[in-house]
């Protein structure tokens, strides 16, 4: 008999509600979120705006109070941020005054555990692993807006995280440097063996990216369906003009559409 391995992320019933001290009214939403993410797998979160994603997140990070239900992360419950998660926002939260190495090493440097010599070399593995290598001691202001989400990636990277949780990371880059991103965010994450989860608003790029995509219900939020993504590993561009890519585009679309409908919300977002 074989024992089914611990998930490396799983969320039991989560239920989120914000009191709102002015108005004395709570806004409940997440609704007991069941969700979990087996060690080395990418799953994208996709649903109507404002329906909960960004504080599922949260919860995962372990900075947002918990109503109901857990987190667990290899089993454990989780009741503050760790090491062992990293987040990625839409928009890079680098130190302009910092260069790229400077950048990418500071969440080392904080734990103060490891020596200048030790700290810059991690510092240029990770530029490396993101493509950034000669870029180095570049100045934020002098990069564009992919090569600077890849120095906020690897900076995310630098503590060694297990859990990548990456909030629309690409949502303000220009379509084709957003594609290129994504071939990139693969190669970066099966290079660094990490486990990810990852919000969007493009279906397509949830479906390209993904083992699983998790489609939320409209606020109070659930895991409405689970879609697998059956595509091959190797993942290229060529397949988002695929007939099964674009089924899946179609069934994700409508389980949005739907959700989007109850609430009288026109776009998925
Ligand atoms: N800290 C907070 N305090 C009060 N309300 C919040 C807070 N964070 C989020 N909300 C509310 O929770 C709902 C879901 O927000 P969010 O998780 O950001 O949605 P999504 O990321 O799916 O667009 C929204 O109605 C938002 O206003
Ligand atoms: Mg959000």
């Amino acid at each position: 008999m074989s024992i089914a391995p611990v998930p490396k992320m799983e969320a039991r019933g989560l239920r989120i509600g914000f009191y709102n001290e002015r108005i004395k009214r709570q806004l409940n939403v997440l609704d007991g979120i069941d969700l979990s993410v087996a060690e080395g797998e990418l799953v994208c979160i996709v649903g109507p705006s404002g329906c909960g994603k960004s504080t599922f997140l949260g919860a995962i990070d372990g900075l947002t109070r918990i109503n109901g239900g857990q987190v667990l992360i290899d089993g454990k419950v989780v009741t503050k941020p760790g090491p062992d998660r990293a987040m990625v926002f839409q928009h890079d939260s680098l130190f302009p005054w910092r260069t790229v190495l400077q950048n990418v090493v500071y969440g080392i440097e904080l734990q103060g555990r490891v020596g200048k010599a030790e700290m810059r070399e991690r510092g240029m593995d990770l530029i490396d692993l993101v493509g950034l290598k000669g870029f180095e001691d570049h100045f934020p202001h002098e990069l564009s807006g992919g090569m600077r989400q890849r120095v906020n990636i690897a900076r995310a990277l630098a503590p060694d995280p297990e859990l990548l949780l990456l909030d629309e990371p690409f949502a303000a880059l220009d379509a084709q440097t957003r594609e290129f991103m994504q071939v990139e965010l693969l190669k970066i994450l099966s290079r660094a063996k990490k486990t990810a989860l990852f919000i969007t608003h493009q279906i397509d790029e949830a479906i390209f990216l993904s083992n699983r995509v998790a489609v939320f219900s409209a606020r109070p939020a659930r895991v409405k369906e689970i879609v697998a993504i059956d595509l091959p590993k190797e993942r290229t561009l060529a397949l988002k003009h695929q007939q099964n890519f674009r089924d899946l585009q179609e069934h994700i679309w409508r389980l949005i559409e739907e959700e989007s409908a109850r609430t009288g919300l026109v776009t998925a977002g």
